[in-house]
């Protein structure tokens, strides 16, 4: 059915840039089913080894030591009791590792790395990558607002997405940010008028469509032929001849985005050859090309993928770059789940547990409407208790309160849980706060920050007068 591999091995060169484990925990064999250890025992040997079988996505910041689950330093059942549930508990630390990884892939490049925001929006997390030095993707004005409420330089902010509207254009070109990712010929129209109207010149790159199969989930798949997105390869040349003939505009690169949790090199290294065919070709028409930005895209692990690490990745990348003769071009890269899904977990509490003939239910406080991936795109997000117990687990559907049969969180789960047990949605950093809704009018959720032992409340719990703020019943 597509789906990943349940007990791929973890050991191997695409882990070899994570650090060790701080102070793993040997998990009981008895608890390793519901801590969602088994598919981290591929062989008798590694089951004696304890920096295998203690391994989460999102390890080592996200470990359980003394059968606590933790988050750094901190213990997520405090967090929980303190803040209620559901909360998304973000590791600081985790977010860096998966960063550092990107910066040692460029080092000695001209290079910006660009946030891809849409990930995870929240002020604190954009906060982190500010003061790492991060630039930011974003797709609509309010992300822009977000970088610089967040202490985020225009300067460093591209501006992706299919329906920029003028209004958005007008404000961007006034902040000064980096470059426009145009989508279309109708949008580098619009981009230049806006931009004379301004007295300015936009910056721009041509969103190109590689049409390279990134084998991915339909949904996540962006640059294949009957996308939406980017303009067609065959159209590209004389897109840019007429872009460098438009006053209002100036040429700087070439931007692509393939997909989103690719898991092996090869649709990157496809889609880097095509894009270094179309520089040549743009360039022999007369049109110079400073920069090249492959997009973002890069998967992470929720359920024993093993997605190439950032800087093996670009390794391979740049030795491409460097054989073909581009290797003097400036690089900017998008990425937004690789930095954070593997930085965030979001902690339920277990309401109640219904077994039933056909199948138990296990009721959490969590919902579709703060972990929208399962319901959407059949996501798989492990599950694992706070606190496991030594009790044999049994095969749970676990579920939000939400009304729909689509609210689910994840399906045959083997746990050993009660009522009012707190549970873990792993890998949960990325597309999950930010895609969050109101749906049954349930506030969204509180978001902390660990760092460490240090605990920042990022985002408060909403509540039901923040959600009926805007609204007006009819007058007379
Ligand atoms: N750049 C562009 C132009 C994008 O459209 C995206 C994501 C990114 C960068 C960042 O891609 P990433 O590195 O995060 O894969 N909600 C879906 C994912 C949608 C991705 C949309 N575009 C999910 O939950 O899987």
């Amino acid at each position: 059915s597509g789906r990943p591999p349940v007990f791929a091995q973890r050991a191997g060169s695409s882990r070899a840039c994570h650090p060790a484990p701080v102070a793993a925990t040997r998990i009981p064999h008895r608890f390793r089913q519901h801590a969602g250890l088994r598919r981290s025992l591929p062989n008798a040997s590694d089951q004696e080894n304890p920096m295998t079988v203690s391994l989460l996505p999102g390890h080592p910041h996200f470990a359980y030591h003394g059968n606590e689950l933790h988050a750094e330093q901190v213990r997520l059942s405090d967090l929980a009791q303190q803040h209620g549930t559901p909360l998304f508990v973000y590791s600081k630390a985790a977010m860096l590792a998966a960063l550092r990884a990107y910066q040692r892939g460029f080092a000695g490049r001209e290079v910006q790395i660009c946030y891809a925001m849409k990930a995870n929006s929240s002020l604190g997390v954009i906060q982190v990558f500010a003061q790492a030095g991060c630039g930011f993707d974003v797709v609509s004005a309010g992300e822009m607002q977000r970088v610089l409420a967040a202490g985020g330089s225009a300067d460093k902010i591209i501006f992706s997405g299919v329906g920029k509207t003028r209004a958005e254009m007008r404000v961007a070109l006034a902040a000064g940010i980096s470059c426009f990712n145009v989508e279309s010929e109708a949008e580098l129209e619009v981009l230049n008028q806006v931009a004379l109207e301004l007295g300015v010149r936009a910056p721009v790159s041509i969103r190109v469509n590689p049409n390279v199969d990134p084998k991915t989930h339909p949904y996540i798949s962006t640059g294949l032929k009957d996308n939406k997105f980017g303009i067609a390869h065959e159209r590209v040349v004389q897109t840019y001849q007429r872009a460098a003939r438009l006053t209002g505009l100036a040429v700087k690169g070439i931007d692509c985005h393939i997909g989103s949790q690719i898991t092996t090199a090869e649709p990157y290294l496809d889609a880097m050859d095509r894009m270094l065919d179309l520089v040549s070709a743009i360039e022999a028409a007369g049109v110079p090309i400073h920069h090249i930005d492959l997009g973002g895209g890069l998967g992470i692990d929720y359920r024993g993928e093993t997605p190439p690490a950032a800087d093996l990745l670009w390794q391979q990348l740049l030795t491409k770059l460097d054989a073909r003769g581009f290797g003097d071009r400036a690089l900017m890269i998008e990425p937004g789940r690789s930095l954070v899904g593997n930085a965030g977990v979001c902690v339920t509490e277990v309401l109640y547990l219904k077994p039933g003939e056909q199948k138990n239910f296990c009721i959490v406080d969590a919902a579709m409407n703060d972990l929208p991936r399962p319901a959407m795109y059949q996501a798989y997000h492990q599950i694992s208790a706070l606190q496991p117990r030594q009790d044999a687990a049994s095969t749970w559907e676990v579920v939000g309160p939400i009304c729909e049969s689509g609210d689910w969180i994840g399906h045959e789960r083997d746990l050993a849980i009660q009522q009012g047990d707190l549970l873990a949605v792993l890998s949960a950093g990325a597309y999950c706060m930010s895609m969050a809704s109101n749906y049954n009018t349930r506030n969204r959720a509180a978001e902390v920050l660990v760092d460490g032992a240090r605990v920042d409340l990022i985002r408060e719990r909403e509540t039901v007068a923040d959600q009926m703020r805007h609204e007006h019943l009819v007058q007379g």
